[in-house]
């Protein structure tokens, strides 16, 4: 266990399974206790705080539906219970819509809140447990890609609107919190289906690099967002050079 930073703590959103999972481990190595936020999958969630175990002490557990208010405060409350404070909050739970489509309101009301609005609410609960410290918000390359995706039109727009929110929650937060995004381009977990070897190579081919990302690849930012001290207010793109590709 790495003790070089005492007492700190970090809460993943999301952490039960992909990038979440793999940022909770990374939070880990680094001696933090992690609070691991999952919203259905307890099997998985446990998993993580298993191997989390294995680096870091006061890891906890935490099932919540970061979509819903009463269960964020709830969420934070448990906290603040075992911690008093909290010193880095990764916004990173979300879900791809099959039923996305341009007119599809449903499909946008529910990326809205499992996306979007989650991420406000808990920064809203996590605030008065951060005198000082850093936000990571886990945004998509399809924030900003040119060439757009019909069939996440709306995962594309609230990833935009959570860019935005960044920037500004920067503003309003700094010195004493830091505020940053990362755009991860197409990693290998769940919200692919878990792909295989002939899967990934097929989903990589629009990556510059060739393959897809690696979970750990997105956790391994995020931590550097974390330990910087000068970046504010900014959106590491992780994409394996695809939104170049877009460029033609
Ligand atoms: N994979 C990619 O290619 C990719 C690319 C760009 C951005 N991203 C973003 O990266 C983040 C993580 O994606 P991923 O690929 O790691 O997804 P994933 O493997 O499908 O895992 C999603 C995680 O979010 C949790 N979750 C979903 N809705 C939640 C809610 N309302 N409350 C609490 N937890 C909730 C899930 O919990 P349960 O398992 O308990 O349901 C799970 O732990 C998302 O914000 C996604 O938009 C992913």
């Amino acid at each position: 266990m790495a003790d070089n930073l005492p007492g700190k703590v970090a809460l993943i959103t999301g952490a039960s399974k992909g990038i979440g999972r793999a940022t909770a481990i990374a939070f880990a190595k680094e001696g933090y206790s992690v609070v691991i936020n999952f919203k259905s999958d307890l099997k998985s969630a446990q998993a993580t705080l298993k191997e989390c175990n294995r680096h870091s002490g006061r890891n906890m557990l935490v099932k919540a539906d970061v979509s819903k208010e009463r269960e964020v405060r709830a969420m934070l409350g448990r906290v603040k219970k075992q911690f008093r404070h909290l010193d880095i909050l990764v916004n990173n739970a979300g879900i791809f819509d099959e039923h996305d489509g341009p007119t599809n309101t449903k499909a946008f009301e529910n990326i809205y809140r499992n996306n979007f609005l989650s991420c406000v609410l808990v920064t809203k609960h996590a605030l008065p447990l951060m005198r000082t410290g850093k936000i990571v918000n886990v945004s998509s390359v399809h924030a900003r890609l040119g060439h757009g995706r019909p069939k996440a039109i709306a995962y594309a727009a609230f990833k935009a609107a959570l860019e935005s929110y960044t920037k500004n929650l920067a503003k309003a937060l700094a010195p004493c919190i830091l505020v940053n995004a990362v755009a991860p381009g197409r990693v290998a977990t769940a919200m692919w289906g878990n792909p295989g070897a002939t899967e990934q190579r097929k989903l990589g081919k629009d990556h510059l690099i060739k393959r897809m990302i690696q979970p750990e690849e997105i956790a391994e930012g995020i931590v550097f967002l974390v330990k910087n001290d000068a970046v504010c207010g900014e959106v590491l793109t992780i994409d394996g050079g695809m939104s170049l590709v877009t460029l033609g």
